[in-house]
Order: structure tokens, then C-alpha cells, then sequence
């Protein structure tokens, strides 16, 4: 049985239809098209399905799609604004934090919750928003660095 929903997604109201039990992950890239959101364990466990839902993040593959009507989500394709990149991802180019890139999806909506609460984190509090978020590549220091290098350059966008 299909069940009609609606929410925002990165500021556009979007009406449709999930499947009866999809997650949030599915019906975002078929239902709706944002290819943005990936999928990797499709289990909750390894944390690239990343999107945020009314600013907390979510992991899309193990929520239920239904549960998001009348939400506000975020996904990666909304980060970009107006052609310039977001700080996060600017830092991320310029600290290599994204190799094979399977985690960086997650990794950079797990990064933008965390920023949007706290402008100002310690490298602690990166290591505490990130620690679902599994990289095989990078040894995970690149994206510690980068998310602070995002933090005072956001900083410096808004003095
Ligand atoms: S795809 Fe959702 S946690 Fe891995
Ligand atoms: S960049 Fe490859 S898993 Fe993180």
C-alpha cells in the first residue's frame, strides 16, 4: 500500500508516495530522485546514508519513510547554494578527507549538524558527531581537520 507524504527537502516542498515500510533512504532516491543520499550497508551500521530530518541527523537506510511527512530534511544536494560550495565541502577538497568518497555523504551531513548546533567545536566534539560514520580510507583525521578548518572559515564568513 502506498501512503501519500509530503516535507521539505532542501527548502522545496516535496509531495509523494513511499511504499508501505520503505525507508527514507529508498524513497529519497527513487520516489524523488536525490541521488545525493547513498546507501552502503543498508543496515544502520555504517553511517553514508547520513541526512538530516528537522537538523538531526538520521540514518536514512532504518528509517521509515512514512515517519518523515511533514518534516524538513537535508541531504547533500542542498549544501551547495547560489554555485558556491559549502565550507564543509571546500574542506574537504583541500584536506583530502574524501578518497573513495563511499563514506563522505554521511560524513558531511554528520559534519553539518554538528555545526549548525556548535559553530565552534573541539577536535573531541568532531570525533563525538562523526563516530557512526565508518571510513576505510583516510584514517578519519583529514575530516577531523577539515570540519574544523570548515568551522573557522564559517566563522570568518559571518565577523
Ligand atoms: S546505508 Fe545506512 S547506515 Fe549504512
Ligand atoms: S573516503 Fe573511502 S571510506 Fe571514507
Amino acid at each position: 500500500m502506498k501512503t501519500p507524504i509530503h516535507f521539505r527537502l532542501n527548502d522545496e516542498e516535496v509531495a509523494t508516495f513511499a511504499e508501505g515500510g520503505a525507508n527514507l533512504l529508498d524513497m529519497l532516491r527513487e520516489a524523488v530522485g536525490d541521488l545525493s543520499v547513498k546507501g552502503g550497508c543498508w543496515q544502520g551500521t555504517c553511517g553514508t546514508c547520513t541526512v538530516l530530518v528537522n537538523g538531526a541527523p538520521r540514518l536514512s537506510c532504518v528509517t521509515l519513510a512514512e515517519s518523515c511527512s511533514g518534516t524538513s530534511i537535508e541531504t547533500v544536494a542542498g549544501l551547495r547554494r547560489g554555485g558556491e560550495l559549502h565550507p564543509l565541502q571546500t574542506a574537504f577538497m583541500q584536506r583530502f578527507a574524501a578518497q573513495c568518497g563511499y563514506c563522505t555523504p554521511g560524513m558531511l551531513m554528520a559534519s553539518k549538524a554538528l555545526l549548525d548546533r556548535n559553530p565552534n567545536p573541539s577536535h573531541e566534539d568532531v570525533v563525538d558527531a562523526i563516530c557512526g560514520n565508518i571510513c576505510r580510507c583516510t584514517g578519519y583525521e583529514p575530516i577531523i581537520a577539515a570540519v574544523l578548518d570548515a568551522a573557522r572559515a564559517a566563522g570568518r564568513q559571518h565577523t
